[in-house]
């Protein structure tokens, strides 16, 4: 990455330093895909679109047209290298990343051009096409959407008489997403008043159904979709929001696989054998980093959880041994598991 950008910065920058000027007369107004490319892309794929040399040509080009974007607009996006077949030549060059230096509209607008321009005849690029590839989780965010949640709030999150909105929700689109993800995670039942039409249903809980990352995922979806603007949520927050809940995925993994030996109430077992994990150092550290590996690898008649449970469940049982008992130490994320190798 690093040296494919060291090889194109003098000409990128030579060519920004062109067009900056224009670009931003042109602000105001919706930018103009021809004038980006004859700025970003004519020098390598010329201002015909022929291409030449180590360049592939972007007119008479089968995957230009292609009916799917995401591919497009990800190389514009990302940048690509490595071999690609055009018209049966193989080119291997390096096309440059653009996500930092041309904002989602003009990436649509540029990629439109291209793929109405010559003889290419393809549906025009939104800006909303780019946005979810620019940011993967809200696109699987817009899957698990999708597939969970568009049953009772709609496709268009506009609701129904009996679930309410998500779209231009001040709920959903608040500076703090904690409140909404708690919704998410634990369900809520009882009067809610959006927008001055009172719901009284009930929102299923997702814990244990979704894991943290889904949840950041779905939960940044509904603040960034339709007419919503707000910022994404991470699974950070997830987790801290989750806490209690995911503690309750915990508590039913340790009764599953844990305390057959550690006991129901973490005092230990088999006259010394089995180490109480109430009031436990290790348990108790506030790096997780040492329960974390002796879940993972076992040690000596510990079992080794690694491949049988998945890294959601280690954070959960993690969580819940850490908050249960008497212990006090704080929660363990999917991503502290990730990181313990
Ligand atoms: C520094 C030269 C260079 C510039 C500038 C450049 N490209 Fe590329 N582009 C390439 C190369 C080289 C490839 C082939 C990459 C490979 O082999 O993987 C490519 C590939 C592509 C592809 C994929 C073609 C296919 O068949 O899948 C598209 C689309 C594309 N460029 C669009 C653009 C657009 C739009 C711009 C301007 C915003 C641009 N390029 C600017 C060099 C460039
Ligand atoms: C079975 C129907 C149903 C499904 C499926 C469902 N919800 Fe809900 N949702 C509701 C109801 C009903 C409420 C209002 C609950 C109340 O009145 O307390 C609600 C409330 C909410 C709220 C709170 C809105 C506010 O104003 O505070 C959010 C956020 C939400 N749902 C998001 C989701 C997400 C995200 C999913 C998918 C993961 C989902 N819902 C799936 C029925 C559903
Ligand atoms: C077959 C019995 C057995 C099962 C099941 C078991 N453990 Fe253990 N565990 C042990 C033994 C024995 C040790 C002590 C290992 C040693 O250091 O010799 C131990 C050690 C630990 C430790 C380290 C404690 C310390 O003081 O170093 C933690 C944390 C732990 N287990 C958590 C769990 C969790 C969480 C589960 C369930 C996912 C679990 N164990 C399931 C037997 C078991």
């Amino acid at each position: 990455m690093t040296r494919r950008f060291v090889l194109v910065l003098p000409l990128v920058a030579a060519l920004s330093v062109v067009s900056a000027a224009h670009l931003r007369a042109d602000s105001a107004t919706a930018p103009d895909g021809k004038t980006i490319f004859a700025a970003k892309c004519a020098a390598c794929h010329r201002a015909d679109g022929s291409g030449g040399g180590p360049y592939p040509p972007l007119a008479a080009n089968a995957d230009i047209g292609a009916s799917d974007t995401a591919g497009l607009i990800l190389t514009v996006l990302n940048g690509r290298s490595g071999p690609i077949q055009v018209n049966g030549k193989t080119y291997g060059g390096a096309m440059p990343a653009w996500k930092d230096q041309l904002s989602n509209d003009e990436i649509a607008a540029v990629l439109t051009y291209v793929r109405s321009s010559w003889s290419n005849h393809a549906a025009a690029v939104s800006a909303d096409q780019v946005a979810v590839a620019r940011n993967p989780i809200a696109s699987s965010g817009g899957e698990i959407y999708g597939a969970k949640c568009a049953a009772c709030h709609q496709a268009n999150g506009q609701g129904t008489g009996a679930y309410p909105p998500l779209r231009g929700n001040p709920h959903v689109v608040g500076s703090d997403p904690s409140e909404m993800i708690a919704t998410i995670v634990n369900g809520r039942s009882g009067p809610l008043a959006v927008n001055g039409t009172t719901y009284n249903g009930r929102m299923p809980t997702w814990k244990g159904q979704l894991s943290n990352a889904d949840i950041a995922a779905v939960a940044t979806y509904v603040r960034s979709a339709w007419t919503n603007t707000a910022s994404g949520v991470t699974e950070q927050q997830v987790a801290a929001a989750g806490t209690p809940v995911l503690s309750a995925v915990g508590a039913s993994v340790y009764a599953a696989k844990c305390a057959a030996c550690h006991g129901a109430s973490g005092q230990g077992g088999g006259r010394g054998t089995f180490p109480a994990l109430a009031h436990n150092t290790v348990v108790n550290a506030s790096d997780a980093a040492g329960m974390i590996g002796v879940i993972e690898h076992g040690r000596s008649m510990m079992p080794s959880w690694k491949g049988q449970l998945s890294a959601a469940d280690i954070a959960a049982v993690a969580t819940f041994v850490r908050s249960a008992w008497g212990n006090s130490a704080g929660p363990v994320t999917e991503q502290d598991v990730g990181a313990v190798k």
